[in-house]
């Protein structure tokens, strides 16, 4: 049975329409992330799971029950926002067992399940202080601990980590990350950092104007994206896109318009002079080759471990990302292959992927 059901989803605000009918089916225990450019709908698809809005038509079942006329309360689901929003006045125990408190649950057992949450969170040495006194990501714990104590169906996130510095943010997705391989409860996540949704999906789902681009787990999502908008919102730094019409005598290649010509192993089966957008990503990218195209370096910008270098190829910019260490300077001239097995095509006017 599905832990969380979507059915053909939809959401007016007046008269505007903002979701148009999404289908997303959850499996019990699985860690879906919703991701997408802003204001294409994720926090209102997640307030709708949680009953905050209500839907305009479709249907929501948790473990089979629709939920759709259902009070937030009656759910069985936990949302952790942004903002976390503590009690000040309140310690860390008192926010953690709030709900509980609320929900008439008797002393002991609050503070049995408070215990028991704060030890998965490392929060035990920080129970009596207030959160004046804690981190950023002290504070985020504590806004989980809030949502385990209740020990939900599902989790709802949104954005949790949004306003945390960036090193905090990769310590608390790890941490994110182990709870729920401990819990095993459903979650549902929302960012629109695309590394978060790489590396803690067991399954992305990619939204664009209130509806569904593509489905999947994450490395079919990279591997594999449906079209140009999948393919260049996932991954870091975006793949690269190359536009030229593919000409199949003398071997597959596609011409650009400024005569250069990328050569290929493959290419789409009947396209023969068909415009086709060429999809590339900077680690698939080398130096030399003698079938390269000319490209000339822009910016080289060092990481540590990798090289981000700006090239132009016919005036277009794109990117290459080096992991050898490689002696580069700007307008220098060099010859670029692209790996062929790892080249994605588009169909030019659609935008759909099309296989080789
Ligand atoms: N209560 C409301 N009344 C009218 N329009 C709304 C309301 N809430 C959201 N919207 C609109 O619905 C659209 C989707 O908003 P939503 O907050 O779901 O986007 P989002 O994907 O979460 O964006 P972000 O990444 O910026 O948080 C936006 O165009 C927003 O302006
Ligand atoms: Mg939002």
């Amino acid at each position: 049975m599905s832990g969380l059901s979507i059915k053909d989803v939809k959401k007016s605000f007046g008269a505007v329409d903002i979701i148009h009918g999404v289908d997303v089916e959850i499996a019990d225990g699985e860690f879906v992330i919703l991701v997408g450019p802003s204001g294409c709908g994720k926090s209102t698809l997640l307030r709708m799971i949680a009953g905050l809005e209500e839907i305009s038509a479709g249907q929501i079942s948790i473990e089979g029950r629709i939920v759709n006329h259902l009070q937030p309360k009656d759910r069985d689901i936990a949302m952790v926002f942004q903002n976390y929003a503590l009690y000040p006045q309140m310690t860390v125990a008192q926010n953690m067992g709030f709900a509980l408190e609320l929900a008439g649950v008797k002393r002991p057992e609050i503070e049995h399940k408070v215990g028991q949450a704060a030890a998965i969170l490392g929060l035990q040495p920080l129970l009596d202080r207030k959160p004046a006194q804690l981190s950023g990501g002290q504070r985020q714990r504590v806004a989980m601990g809030r949502a385990i104590v209740r020990d939900p169906k599902v989790f709802l996130f949104d954005e949790p980590l949004s306003n945390l510095d960036a090193k905090l943010r990769v310590k608390m997705r790890a941490e994110i990350k182990a709870l729920h391989q401990r819990l095993k409860t459903t979650i549902v996540y929302v960012t629109h950092d695309q590394i978060e949704a790489m590396t803690m999906a067991d399954k992305i789902v990619v939204l664009q104007g209130g509806r569904v681009e593509q489905i999947g787990s994450p490395l079919e999502l990279y591997d594999r994206p449906r079209n140009i908008f999948v393919a260049g919102f996932l991954g870091s730094p975006a793949m690269n896109f190359l536009e030229g019409t593919l000409q199949e005598t003398g071997g597959p290649a596609l011409s650009l318009s400024g005569g250069s010509r990328v050569k290929l192993s493959q290419a789409p089966a009947n396209s023969a002079n068909r415009s086709l957008t060429l999809g590339i990503r900077p680690e698939d990218i080398a130096l030399g080759g003698e079938n390269g195209v000319d490209a000339v370096v822009k910016v080289v910008e060092p990481t540590g471990s990798e090289t981000h270098v700006a090239v132009e190829v016919e005036g277009k910019e794109l990117t290459w990302v080096v992991r050898e260490r490689v002696e580069l300077s700007p307008e220098q001239h060099v010859k670029l292959s692209f790996e062929t097995a790892k080249v994605h095509f588009f169909d030019r006017q659609t935008q759909q992927r099309l296989e080789a």
